[in-house]
Parts: C-alpha cells; sequence; structure tokens
C-alpha cells in the first residue's frame, strides 16, 4: 500500500502522483476501522535505552548481549517492537545522541556481531527492531565535521553550517532549546557553527544534497540489515530559516517553532520516503518538537507520503510552562486526547506515550509514586495509555511503575542539558536556585536515565560491576522486575493483560474515540469504538474515591479492572482512588 500514489488530502496533489486510490471522507468521531491497516498501527512498542537496560560485561554500562538476554522479558509482556535509542559509536557528550560513526556499533555495547544476533533473535522471538536515527546533527568527532572544521573550501565545509560572527558576537539570535547561543566560535577558521542543540552536536546542513545521499545511505545500510523503520530525532529541525536573521522578541519565547519551520522539511521528507523507505515494508516515527498538534497530519497523512507517526509533546508539557513544573487540571489532558482522537485527515495516524528517556517517570509525574497509591496509579495510567488513540510506546521499567528519582544536589544529574539551563537561567536570567532545582526534580530527564531495575540486589541486578554508570534508584528493593514477575497482582501482569485485551479488541486500536464526560475533574470516561463493538474506559484519576454512575454503564460488563472485583461492576459503582475498569457493551 505505502508504494501506491494517491491524493493527498491535506495538501492537494502530492507532485507526480497518479491518482490509484481516492482518500475516503473522514469516518464519524473517528473510526479507523475502514482506514489503511498496517503492522504498526497495531504494534505495541517498547523503548530500550541500551546504556541502562542489562550490563553483560560487568563494567557498568548497559549492552547489546544485555538486552539480547532480556528480550523474552520483553515478548513475554507482549510487545513486538523494540525501538532501540542510538546504539551507534559516539563519545557520548548526549548518551548516544551525538553520533561519530552511523555505521559502527558503540564499543562500550559491543559488535556488529552482536547487532546481528540480536536482529537474530529478536526474529526468532516475533520482535521486530527500530532504531533511532540522529540525524539533525552528528557530534563533533565525526569525521565529516573534524573535515568541515578543518578547511574552509574542503568539500566538507557544506556538511555543516557555518556563519561568519557580527563584530565578536555571534551571527544571529538564535538560541539553543537548551540555553545558551545556539552557534560556537571556531577561532580556527574565525566562524561559528549552528548547533541546536549542545556545542558537541553541530546541525548537519540538509540543503546540501550531499549530506541528503549520505544519510539516505545511512539509512538503506541498516534497513538492509532488517531493521523494522526509524525513531527519527530532532526531525522537524532539519531545515534551517534560509535568511538567518534574528527572531523576533515573540518568537525568542519559542524558538523551537521557529527551528521547526524551515521552508524544505516537507520536501526533505518526502524525498527520504521517495528514495528510502517507499521501498521497504518498515515504520517511522518522527520526534515532532516544535509542531502544533493540528499540523501533525501534515507529516502523517498517508497520502502525502512522509512519516507515519510523530511524537506530539502536549501530553507530556501538561506540567511545564518553560522550565517551570505546573500544577495541571485533568481537562488539560482529556482536551488533547480529545483533539488526537478526532482525526483531521483520514489516513492519520498518532502515538501514545507518557514515558521516555526524556521524560520523568509516567507514575511520578500523571500518577501518584507514594508507597499507598504507586501501584494502583501506575496501573491507572497504564490503562489510558493502552486505551488511548494511536500506537502506544511504553519506556523501560514503566511497566514495572518505577518512579523518579531522589536528587539531593545539582551533582546528582548526568544530563548534558542540566549545567547549560543553570547557567542560562539561575546564572544569567536570575531564576531562584530553588525553584529552578525543585522543577528539575520532578521534570530532570535523568529520573528515566537510571539503570533498570531487574532485582533487589546489590545495583538492581543491572549489573554486579561496584558502581553502575548511573546511579540506581534506592527503591529498587522493593520495585524491581522479580518482585513483579512473582507476585500475579503486579504491575507488570496488568500492563500485560492491558497489551492482551488490546490485542483482542480492535476497537482499541482503530476505533472512534469519545469523551462521555469531559467536565468531571478526577473522573477520565471515554469510548472507543468500532463497528458493532463498544469499549468504555473508566479511570479515576485522583487520591480519592466516590460513587460513579452512568447509564452506559448499565448493560456493560467488565473486561479488565486494577483493583479486585467487588462485584456490583454495573451502574453505580464505587471508584477507589486510582481505580481503572475497562467494559464492554
Ligand atoms: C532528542 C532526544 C534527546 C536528545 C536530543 C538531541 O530530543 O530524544 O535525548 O538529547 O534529541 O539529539
Ligand atoms: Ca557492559
Amino acid at each position: 500500500m505505502r508504494m501506491l500514489k494517491r491524493r493527498s488530502l491535506l495538501g492537494g496533489a502530492v507532485a507526480g502522483a497518479g491518482t490509484v486510490m481516492i482518500g475516503r471522507p473522514a469516518a464519524a468521531r473517528g473510526d479507523q476501522s475502514a482506514a489503511r491497516r498496517t503492522w504498526w498501527k497495531e504494534a505495541v512498542i517498547y523503548e530500550v535505552y541500551p546504556r541502562s537496560f542489562k550490563d553483560s560485561n560487568n563494567d557498568g554500562i548497559g549492552d547489546l548481549p544485555g538486552i539480547i538476554d532480556k528480550l523474552s522479558y520483553i515478548r513475554d509482556l507482549g510487545a513486538d517492537t523494540i525501538w532501540l535509542a542510538p546504539i551507534f559509536a559516539s563519545p557520548n557528550r548526549d548518551n548516544g545522541y551525538d553520533i561519530s560513526d552511523y555505521k559502527a556499533i558503540m564499543p562500550e555495547f559491543g559488535t556488529m556481531s552482536d547487532f546481528d544476533r540480536l536482529m537474530e533473535k529478536a526474529s526468532s522471538l516475533g520482535l521486530r527492531i527500530i532504531l533511532d536515527l540522529v540525524v539533525n546533527h552528528t557530534s563533533d568527532q565525526h569525521p565529516w565535521f573534524q573535515k568541515s572544521r578543518a578547511s574552509k573550501d574542503g568539500p566538507y565545509r557544506d556538511y555543516y553550517i557555518w556563519r561568519e560572527p557580527k563584530g565578536g558576537l555571534p551571527p544571529n539570535n538564535w538560541p539553543s532549546p537548551w540555553g545558551g547561543s545556539a552557534w560556537t566560535f571556531d577561532a580556527a577558521s574565525d566562524s561559528s557553527y549552528l548547533h541546536l542543540f549542545s556545542p558537541y552536536q553541530p546541525d548537519l546542513n540538509w540543503d546540501n544534497p550531499a549530506v541528503r545521499d549520505e544519510v539516505f545511505s545511512i539509512m538503506k545500510f541498516w534497513l538492509d540489515k532488517g531493521v523494522a523503520g526509524f525513531r527519527m530525532d530532532a526531525i522537524t529541525m532539519i531545515s534551517k530559516m534560509p535568511s538567518f536573521r534574528d527572531m523576533t522578541v515573540e518568537e525568542l519565547k519559542a524558538p523551537e517553532y521557529v527551528y521547526a519551520a524551515g521552508p524544505h522539511l516537507h520536501a526533505y521528507l518526502r524525498e527520504m520516503n521517495d528514495r528510502v523507505l517507499s521501498h521497504y515494508d518498515v515504520m517511522t516515527v518522527g520526534e515532532a518538537y516544535g509542531m502544533h498538534a493540528q499540523d501533525i497530519p501534515l507529516f502523517t497523512d498517508s497520502g502525502r507520503r512522509e512519516l507515519d507517526m510523530v511524537f506530539a509533546f502536549d501530553i507530556v508539557h501538561v506540567d511545564r510552562q518553560g522550565w517551570r513544573k505546573i500544577a495541571w487540571p485533568l481537562s488539560k489532558l482529556k482536551d488533547i486526547y480529545a483533539a488526537a482522537g478526532r482525526p483531521q485527515s483520514p489516513d492519520s495516524w498518532n502515538t501514545v506515550f507518557l514515558d521516555n528517556h526524556d521524560q520523568p517517570r509516567a507514575v511520578s509525574r500523571f500518577g501518584n509514586d507514594t508507597a499507598f497509591f504507586r501501584e494502583a496509579s501506575a496501573k491507572a495510567i497504564a490503562t489510558m495509555l493502552l486505551t488511548q488513540c494511536g500506537t502506544p510506546f511504553i519506556y523501560q521499567g514503566e511497566e514495572l511503575g518505577m518512579t523518579n528519582l531522589p536528587f539531593e544536589g545539582l551533582e546528582d544529574f548526568e544530563d548534558v542539558q542540566v549545567p547549560t539551563a543553570w547557567e542560562t537561567l539561575v546564572k544569567r536570567q536570575g531564576v531562584d536556585p530553588e525553584a529552578f532545582f525543585e522543577s528539575l526534580k520532578g521534570l530532570g530527564r535523568d529520573n528515566a536515565r537510571s539503570p533498570m531495575q531487574w532485582d533487589a540486589s546489590k545495583n538492581a541486578g543491572f549489573t554486579t560491576a561496584d558502581k553502575p554508570w548511573y546511579r540506581v534508584n534506592p527503591n529498587h528493593i522493593q520495585i524491581n522486575a522479580r518482585e513483579c514477575l512473582n507476585n500475579p497482582d503486579s504491575v507488570y501482569y496488568y500492563f500485560r493483560d492491558l497489551i492482551a485485551l488490546r490485542r483482542k479488541h480492535p476497537a482499541l486500536v482503530h476505533g472512534s474515540y469519545q469523551d462521555l464526560d469531559p467536565d468531571h475533574s478526577a473522573v477520565f470516561f471515554y469510548c472507543r469504538e468500532s463497528g458493532k463493538s463498544r469499549l468504555f474506559i473508566l479511570i479515576n484519576m485522583s487520591d480519592r474515591g466516590f460513587t460513579y454512575d452512568s447509564p452506559h454503564l448499565a448493560q456493560a460488563s467488565l473486561l479488565i479492572s486494577n483493583m479486585a472485583h467487588r462485584g456490583g461492576t454495573r451502574g453505580v459503582t464505587w471508584l477507589a482512588p486510582w481505580e481503572a475498569r475497562v467494559y464492554t457493551a
């Protein structure tokens, strides 16, 4: 189907497309059952952050053989696709998101033959592997950048973005979304290079066709090894504003929207699709930083032949305003899911995620991670994750209800982002250091990056080395995989049951979405419907218990709940704090 050309429903006819299939009109309230079915719409994807997953050779760093060891753990959970965060050669300034050789495995993680074994074992278990494609920027240690820096008129100069400084100042006022200027001065050639992220991550110049050829060749290299697609890092930022003019005061408040508005972004994605992706049965999911939700179908409508899915940031930004962590009403979350459940085009597809390697732990953020509520709330939000519209992504440890870390000081953070943020906000802008630290504790990316908690032993069974690369959460004594696997009521088994439920009820994948009680401040109650199948999802998103009544439930029967069954499943219901139920009617 991917190869069929058809009329784009958003942007008029796709250039050169013969119309083979006419887009269907959007079905009522988004019933996707008539739309194109593909494996990745039905997939449940599990993200592995290799550095923190499982160490096999006891150097304190997770690695590919460690992942191989745990593939059946992931398969037993019910996931069918694994997204591996970067596994390529890298000086690790940003844990692999700074790549110095795209066709080599990071030595700390193993060898190419380990990767080949990983692919083989995964395939024998029925698991697909997708890789992280980090091509907005490279490492400053990549030979392309080394050569680019070394000679002003060599062929590699134009692989990156160099501009003359302006009277001792950077070429323009562009900031890095991480803080500080997006330019670093290079004395050797008396010019500055652009880096939207850290100075160790210079941005590639996608306007240079040679750069695009390189990227497409990297993609083919891994696709020919059998990977099932890519998660594309910072992909909305690859096309830069040609004038390189200063941003206005207004634009500076959210520069990521300027970075994501480059004029050739869609053309480059289409070229990538034509030249590479369309030749394989693979999936793509782009990180859509700096995108408004309404623009998402511009990437994902299948008629446009760009990407399959993107990660929008609306949900994981509900509790933040700039650097500040803020309180949020449930209505905000409901509005975002309602908008996502209302497809703007008939064949565009969503993702659902609460956790990943850049986010604090979901249970600490959307649930309540205190001992009394942790398990119930982790299950309640898992219910939401696996019954909303779109392909769900689970992040390692989420299935155990792993929590945020206890941070005591700035020195507890490892993330390359933190020192720059501190420097920019506290030192230069005068933000109160206590307030900054409080928000950082709640929002910091390191929360996600502590080692996976396999058991209660020293270092949580992640490594037998004395010191893992990053600190283990002391709560691994209570929260760990072994404990979960031994307890039939664990968060892990509830995830497994939800995934199985999702596979059994196509309405949870393809069905329409309707919020049945948008105004309730604690209850999230919605319906997924496809053909004759209707599922009701009822979640108490609060620490309070109360009775809740709905005529919809009169004829409904309970399929799953995160609480021991107390009878009385019909009609009036006592909802315990963080109780979640899925019914069929
Ligand atoms: C993405 C990655 C993040 C990384 C950044 C720069 O946001 O998810 O981990 O630091 O891009 O590559
Ligand atoms: Ca290791």
